[in-house]
C-alpha cells in the first residue's frame, strides 16, 4: 500500500507544478510496483487541497500550456491508474480536490470537509472529466447547478450524492482500513474488477478530458480568468 500525502499545509495543500510532477511519478511507480496494491491519497493538516495553485494559473507564460503540462498529466494518470485509489478528505477540497474523487474507488470525509468546484467563478471550465462524470453521478440538473454557480457543499451532501462513501471522524484511518482489506484480496482480480467497473466510460471520459483540456487552456489566458486570479492573489493587499 502507498500513502500519498499532499503536503503544503501553509497553502492549504494547493497543488503547484512540482507537486503535480511528484504525484505523477508516484502514480507511475505505484502502477508498476507489484508490492503496491492500493494507493491512499490524503492531505497533511486541516485541508485536503485548495486545488490548483492560483499563482501558477496566473502565470500562463511560465506554465506549460500543452497536454504535457504536469496538471493535465496528473488527471490522465488518475484516469488510467489501474489499482484502487482511496481518498481521505478533511477540510477544503477545491477544484481538483473534488474532481479527483470522481476517479477514486472509495472515499471518506470528515464533518469538516467542504467541496467546491469553482471553475466558472474563476472564468474556467470543468476539468478531469467532471463535465461527463458528475452529471452521470448526480443527474444533469444537480451537476449543472453546482458547476454553474460554483457553490460549495458539505460532507453530508457529498455522501448523499455518492461522491464519498461516508462521513467519518477519522477519514485517513478509515481509508487505510479499507485499503488494507482491498490489499488482502487477490491482486489480479482487484485490477480486473476495477477495469471492468470503469470500462463502459473509460474511452468517453478520455475524449471529454481532452475537450475540457483545450477549453481550459484557452480559458486560463482569458481576461475573465486572469481577473479572477488577480482578485484572489490581491485579497490581502486590500
Ligand atoms: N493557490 C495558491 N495559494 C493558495 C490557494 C491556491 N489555490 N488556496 C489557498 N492558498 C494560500 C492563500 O493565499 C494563503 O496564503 P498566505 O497565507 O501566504 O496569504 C494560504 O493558502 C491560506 O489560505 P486562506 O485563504 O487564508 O485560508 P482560508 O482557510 O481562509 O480559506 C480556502 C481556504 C481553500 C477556502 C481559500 O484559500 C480558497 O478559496 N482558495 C482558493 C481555492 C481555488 O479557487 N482553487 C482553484 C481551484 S480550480
Amino acid at each position: 500500500m502507498l500513502s500519498v500525502q499532499l503536503n503544503r499545509p501553509d497553502k492549504k495543500n494547493a497543488i503547484n507544478t512540482g507537486m503535480y510532477t511528484a504525484l505523477n511519478t508516484a502514480l507511475v511507480e505505484a502502477a508498476q510496483d507489484f508490492e503496491i496494491r492500493v494507493v491512499v491519497i490524503s492531505g497533511v493538516g486541516e485541508s485536503f487541497t485548495a486545488g490548483n495553485d492560483i499563482f501558477d494559473f496566473a502565470n500562463t507564460e511560465e506554465l506549460p500550456m500543452d497536454e504535457n503540462a504536469p496538471g493535465f498529466q496528473f488527471i490522465k494518470s488518475l484516469h488510467n491508474f489501474p489499482k484502487p485509489l482511496v481518498a481521505a478528505v478533511t477540510g477544503s477540497a477545491v477544484g481538483i480536490g473534488t474532481t479527483m474523487l470522481l476517479h477514486c474507488d472509495a472515499a471518506y470525509a470528515s464533518q469538516s470537509a467542504r467541496f467546491t468546484m469553482p471553475f466558472v467563478t474563476l472564468g474556467l471550465v470543468p476539468e478531469a472529466g467532471s463535465s461527463f462524470l458528475l452529471p452521470r453521478l448526480i443527474g444533469h440538473l444537480r451537476a449543472s447547478e453546482i458547476l454553474l454557480t460554483g457553490r460549495s457543499f458539505d460532507a453530508a451532501e457529498a455522501a448523499e450524492m455518492g461522491l464519498i462513501n461516508k462521513v467519518v471522524d477519522a477519514p485517513f484511518d478509515e481509508a487505510m482500513k479499507v485499503a488494507e482489506i482491498i490489499a488482502e484480496q487477490p491482486p489480479t482480480a482487484v485490477i480486473n474488477t476495477k477495469a471492468l467497473l470503469k470500462s463502459s466510460n473509460h474511452a468517453a471520459v478520455e475524449v471529454v478530458m481532452n475537450a475540457e483540456g483545450e477549453l481550459f487552456r484557452l480559458a486560463l489566458q482569458s481576461d475573465e480568468a486572469q481577473t479572477a486570479f488577480m482578485r484572489f492573489l490581491s485579497r490581502k493587499a486590500k
